[in-house]
């Protein structure tokens, strides 16, 4: 395949605090190398979910043509990632009958689309229909129905739905900024892609996206996705915080929160201090690095009691020996790591997106999780997927890489 005809994917992440578009070439063994970056603030978001059509749009705007400008290509459609409480998810159950006595891709999507009629508010839209387990002719545990003999396929699937009209006005948004939705992904889905490692989906692990206005969550076992949440609870919490606590403006708080910041009060020296001017002032005060922690200290605290709680309810909670990934901008909070294995008593790691190549530069950080698993999602996705007959584009397939595909295909349907 010659480098012109090398599929273009792009993946546009609208978060709270900022928008991020990369656009990335597609290249030998389903690897990318990206080509345009274009990361702007974000305005319009609240808690992830569109709040002002108008000043979203044209930060999305902004972060399109940034992108466009550096990699010189025009973007006409990308990848969106979803995040909000309006997300929900259940799990289903579909069967099929097994047509020619072998057990091939068009049985699978045949009980997964079994399973995707569910009964769903007519507020609601399916946003992704993902695989847990499969049986055939009652015998359960299997991953790989594909190949196996029988008459009677089942599936065990996680339904993703979003209110119709958050999808709407999110789409309203890119389309306004000049580019179609070819999908929606669900933020921690992508995430997972760019940070978690096989071994760990395998062994159970649950990837912990804490942004500025969401954190989002996906337990992963036995290689499959189980359980996905997203919680309007973020880092934005922990800088108004700041804000009240010490009395200073937004900009000051989210300053000092990223310069001094630690999410571990006793780990900071007592004597350990920084000059800032309190709102209103004209003369500077000084603060102790302690003060401030123990304020960051009881939000993070918070945050994870509701990420253990979202944990335990999903039933999950016993089956998670690879522990905690944590990625999102907040996960660069100093001490967080070391405060969440205190809390879960697991291992727990702080990931960023690695073995990137082209524009990279910005991306090493856990705040482009997202960004960067919305192409590896893309990737995977276009290579062989359930959705991707009804809308999404095909990537040549003399790039399929079977053994990823077969990988793929156990993890998720999306
Ligand atoms: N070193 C740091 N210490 C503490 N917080 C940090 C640090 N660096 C970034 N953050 C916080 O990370 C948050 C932004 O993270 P991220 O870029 O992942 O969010 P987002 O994708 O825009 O929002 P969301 O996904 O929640 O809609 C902000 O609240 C910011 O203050
Ligand atoms: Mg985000």
């Amino acid at each position: 395949m010659s480098t012109q005809d090398a599929p273009i994917i792009v993946g546009i992440d609208v978060g709270t605090t900022k928008i991020c578009t990369l656009v990335a070439r597609v290249e030998a063994n389903n690897k990318f190398r990206i080509l345009g970056v274009g990361i702007e603030p974000s305005r319009g978001l609240r808690k992830g979910v569109v709040v002002d059509i108008a000043s979203t749009s044209k930060a999305i705007k902004r972060s399109i043509d940034k992108a466009e400008r550096t990699s010189g290509l025009e973007i006409t459609s990308a990848q969106v990632s979803l995040a909000g409480s309006h997300v929900s998810s259940i799990n289903s159950h579909g069967a099929s009958g097994v047509t020619g006595g072998v057990i091939d891709q068009q049985d699978v999507f045949r009980a997964l689309d079994a399973a995707k009629a569910v009964s769903i508010p007519h507020n609601r839209d399916i946003v992704h229909v993902i695989q847990r387990g499969f049986s055939v002719d009652g015998q359960d545990g299997i991953h790989k129905p594909i190949g196996m003999h029988g008459y009677r396929l089942e599936v065990e699937a996680h339904i993703i739905t979003a209110a119709s009209t958050s999808l709407d006005n999110l789409e309203q948004c890119v389309n306004t900024a000049g580019a179609e939705v070819e999908a929606f992904v669900l933020n921690p889905l992508a995430s997972a892609e760019a940070v978690l490692t096989e071994t760990e989906r395998e062994m159970g692990v649950v990837v912990c996206d804490i942004g500025g206005g969401t954190t989002d969550i996906a337990i992963y076992i036995n290689g499959d996705v189980w359980h996905t949440m997203v919680m309007g609870i973020g880092g934005n919490l922990i800088t108004s915080d700041i804000t009240h606590g010490l009395r200073l403006s937004i900009e000051q708080a989210e300053k000092i929160k990223i310069q001094y910041g630690h999410a571990i009060r006793s780990e900071v020296s007592e004597d350990d201090v920084f000059q800032m001017r309190p709102f209103g002032d004209e003369t500077l005060k000084e603060y102790r690095r302690r003060d401030l922690a123990l304020i960051i200290e009881a939000r993070v605290e918070e945050l994870f009691s509701y990420v253990i709680q979202e944990i335990k309810r999903s039933g999950y909670d016993g089956l998670l020996p690879a522990g905690m990934v944590l990625t999102g901008g907040s996960s660069s909070l100093p001490g967080i790591s070391q405060f969440a294995r205190k809390m879960f008593n697991l291992p727990v790691r702080v990931a960023q997106p690695d073995n990137l190549q082209g524009m990279t530069d910005q991306l090493h950080d856990p705040a482009f999780a997202t960004s960067v698993g919305l192409l590896e999602w893309t990737v995977l996705m276009n290579t062989i997927s359930y959705e991707k007959d009804s809308y999404r584009k095909q990537i040549h397939q003399e790039n399929i890489s079977w053994n990823k595909v077969s990988n793929f295909l156990r993890r998720l349907l999306p």
